[in-house]
């Protein structure tokens, strides 16, 4: 099943997909985590990312569609995926499809994860993920079950994110609403998006995506 997990930033998707991934052995691709980690490693594509995802503005389509292309090509994806940041703009949306259809798979669903825009920020700024397995908690929502302790894998150092401040998120979310949320119409059309209500707990947006996955 190939699936993309669609909203604004700090809608969610990123803690969907992981869950996702965990309970059903789907595998999440991350658009974001994959920059950063390219960031991290000092590589070419990194160097390219830094300043603009530091802004909040989109990395450019050529750049995101060769990085997802190669990633889809990997063994692991064949069995299916989430997709968790892509695509963010009409030029990506085609090219997956062209991707898909070159490999004579399709889209199963599209999830809508409606969110607030107010409770966003809040979201966003409280924000902090393991070091070392990237397991994401947050400041209010979800802080591990032992204080200053990985749930996941025990590790003790957290990370927070250089664009999760005020400035940021209101340029990211300009970018969504400009060049993102003008796919929702696209999918809708094609018949695969369903819109799940992100403002929920967490265990009950995942309820609200395991069902609308039934029967896919
Ligand atoms: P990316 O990493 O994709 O960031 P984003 O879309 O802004 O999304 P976030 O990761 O901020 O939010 P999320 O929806 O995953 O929320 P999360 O689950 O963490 O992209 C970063 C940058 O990379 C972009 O700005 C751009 O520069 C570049 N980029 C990436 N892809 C690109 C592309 N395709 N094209 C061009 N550029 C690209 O949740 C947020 C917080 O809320 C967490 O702390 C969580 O614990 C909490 N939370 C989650 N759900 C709930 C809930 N139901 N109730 C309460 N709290 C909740």
């Amino acid at each position: 099943m190939n699936i993309i997990l669609l909203g604004p930033p700090g809608a969610g998707k990123g803690t969907q997909a992981q869950r996702l991934q965990h309970e059903r052995g789907m595998v999440q691709l991350s658009t974001g985590d994959m920059l950063r980690a390219a960031v991290a490693s000092g590589s070419e594509l990194g160097k390219k990312a830094k300043a603009v995802m530091e802004r909040g503005e989109l990395v450019s389509d050529e750049l995101m569609i060769r990085l997802i292309e190669d990633r889809i090509a990997q063994p692991d994806a064949a069995k299916g995926f989430i997709l968790d940041g892509f695509p963010r703009t009409e030029a990506q949306a085609e090219a997956l499809d062209r991707m898909l259809a070159a490999k004579g798979a399709k889209l199963d669903r599209v999830i809508e994860m409606a969110v607030d825009e107010a409770a966003l920020t809040e979201r966003i700024v409280g924000r902090f993920t393991c070091a070392k397995c990237g397991t994401g908690y947050h400041d209010k929502f979800k802080r591990p079950k032992v204080e200053g302790v990985c749930e996941v894998c025990g590790s003790r150092e957290f990370t927070r994110r250089k664009d999760d401040n005020i400035e940021t998120v209101k340029t990211r979310m300009a970018a969504y609403k400009a060049q993102t949320a003008p796919l929702l119409p696209y999918y809708s059309a094609e018949g695969v998006l369903r819109k799940v209500d992100g403002m929920t707990g967490m265990d009950e947006v995942y309820r609200q995506i395991t069902a609308a996955l039934a029967g896919t």
